[in-house]
């Protein structure tokens, strides 16, 4: 029997990927342009391990999540601890915030990751077990502008990669006192409905009515059509800081719909939520919002923070609708033929790449149809051939292998040559 990758894992490949956003040329390609906007807006780097103490999701993500409750990769290591594989990065962050110290000196703090999430989820189009997600984390700051640069990196991030439409989806889901009112709201409102309701929405009954917002059973869907807004809720903090952030979303004129059903399936969030949505692809792109005091969880000073996060197989998805990707190889192919022609170019295609020129020896195949074969597999733009009579006369066949034109070039040129071309 063939082994394959797990359910619901993919991997991704140089070429032949199929669907295409498997490329890895796009992956690059994201993660550079995701790399830049960071750097604009002042995120640095932080990566944390791929598993955590199962506690840290217990506490950080929440009980009543379905992420806690349903999707987590838990196991037992050879000491009898409990990991998981880590289904989100906010939670994470926060940890290494607290464990380093580093709230100690001061400011606000301003971090991103890239990087694989696993959710054991039931595999579907645009859900997988492992995925890849960008996030950001500000932690330090409460103004509500704080809120809107987070969702104004996220659409620039889609606009640089061509995503062409992609809608905001706001909502506030108050702070601690706006919670309680609403709460008490909620089961009044939920309690004569308590038998219809999912199994899955009975047990969040009791823990946290909130989560039952977020069910996708119709059922529950149909009972809420009446439920009561958590806007009509909000503590006059909250109703304040939620009006600022639509002033700010005014003020770089982004376009959001304000939908009070948005509430996040994590457990963190409180005042501003929001989801990005892309019509192209049907779902959910991004999401994020505050999520002020998580970090004290985990032992860490009462901190206000926001982030959100978004996920790479989403993104590419909508990306490679659009048209093939392009392999990325080397600037040329060198072709020997002989022996003698094989020490020449072996010696000048380690010259090249000492001056950072990417090249490749054709070592495979002595057949000249063979190699220029291997050549348009890899995605070289050039070839160059050297065989006898080339030899003879100190030159290489330098050829085109987008255009097919070829010309000869005097090897000790070669690079002043390739320098006057600007191909380096
Ligand atoms: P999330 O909404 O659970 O938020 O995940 C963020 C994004 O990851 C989603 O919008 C979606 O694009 C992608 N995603 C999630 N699950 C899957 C899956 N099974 N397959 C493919 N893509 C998926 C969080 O994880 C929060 N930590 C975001 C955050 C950061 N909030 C504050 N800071």
């Amino acid at each position: 029997m063939k082994i394959q990758a797990p359910k619901g894992t993919f991997d991704i490949l140089p070429y032949g990927a199929e669907p295409s956003w498997q490329t890895s040329s796009l992956w690059q390609r994201a993660e550079e342009e995701i790399r830049r906007l960071a750097r604009n807006y002042g995120y640095l780097e932080i990566r944390t391990p791929l598993c955590e103490s199962t506690e840290l999701f217990d506490k950080g993500v929440g009980e009543s999540s379905d992420i806690v409750m349903k999707e987590m990769f838990t196991f037992q290591d050879k000491g009898g601890r409990s990991l998981t594989l880590r289904p989100e990065g906010t939670a994470p962050v926060m940890r290494a915030l607290v464990e380093h110290r580093l709230l100690e000196r001061g400011g606000p703090h301003k971090l991103f990751y890239i990087g694989p999430m696993f959710r054991y989820e039931r595999p579907q189009s645009g859900r997988y077990r492992q995925h890849h997600q960008f996030g950001i984390e500000a932690v330090g700051i409460a103004a509500p502008e704080q809120d809107v640069e987070v969702i104004d990196l996220f659409l620039e991030l889609y606009r640089r990669m061509g995503l062409k439409e992609c809608n905001v989806l706001l909502n506030s889901v108050g702070d601690a006192p706006s919670r309680i009112a609403y709460r008490n709201a909620l089961i009044e409102f939920l309690t004569p409905h308590f038998s219809e309701l999912s199994p899955d929405s009975q047990v969040r009954f009791s823990k946290n009515p909130l989560r039952i917002l977020d069910s996708k059973d119709p059922k529950d869907k149909e009972i809420l059509t009446g439920a009561p807004s958590i806007l009509d809720h909000l503590s006059e903090e909250a109703a304040v800081h939620f009006s600022a952030v639509r002033k700010a979303l005014d003020l770089l004129q982004i376009p959001y719909l304000v939908d009070p059903r948005i509430v996040r399936g994590l457990d963190y969030y409180n005042k501003t939520v929001f989801e990005i949505v892309s019509p192209q692809l049907g779902s959910t792109i991004g999401g994020g919002g505050r999520y002020d005091g998580l970090i004290k969880t985990f032992g860490g000073p009462d901190l206000p923070s926001v982030g959100a996060a978004t996920g790479l197989e989403r993104v590419l998805q909508v990306v490679s609708s659009e048209g093939k990707p392009e392999l990325q190889g080397p600037l040329f192919h060198a072709i020997p033929l002989g022996e003698e022609a094989k020490a020449v170019l072996f010696h000048l295609v380690a010259e090249c790449r000492r001056q950072n020129i990417s090249a490749q020896v054709e070592l495979s195949t002595e057949k000249l149809q063979t190699a220029l074969r291997n050549a348009t597999q890899t995605g070289a733009s050039y070839c160059a051939i050297l065989g006898s009579a080339e030899l003879a006369k100190g030159v290489l066949q330098w050829k085109n292998l987008m255009t097919r034109e070829a010309e000869e070039i005097p090897i000790d040129r070669f690079f002043s040559i390739l320098k006057e071309r600007g191909l380096v």
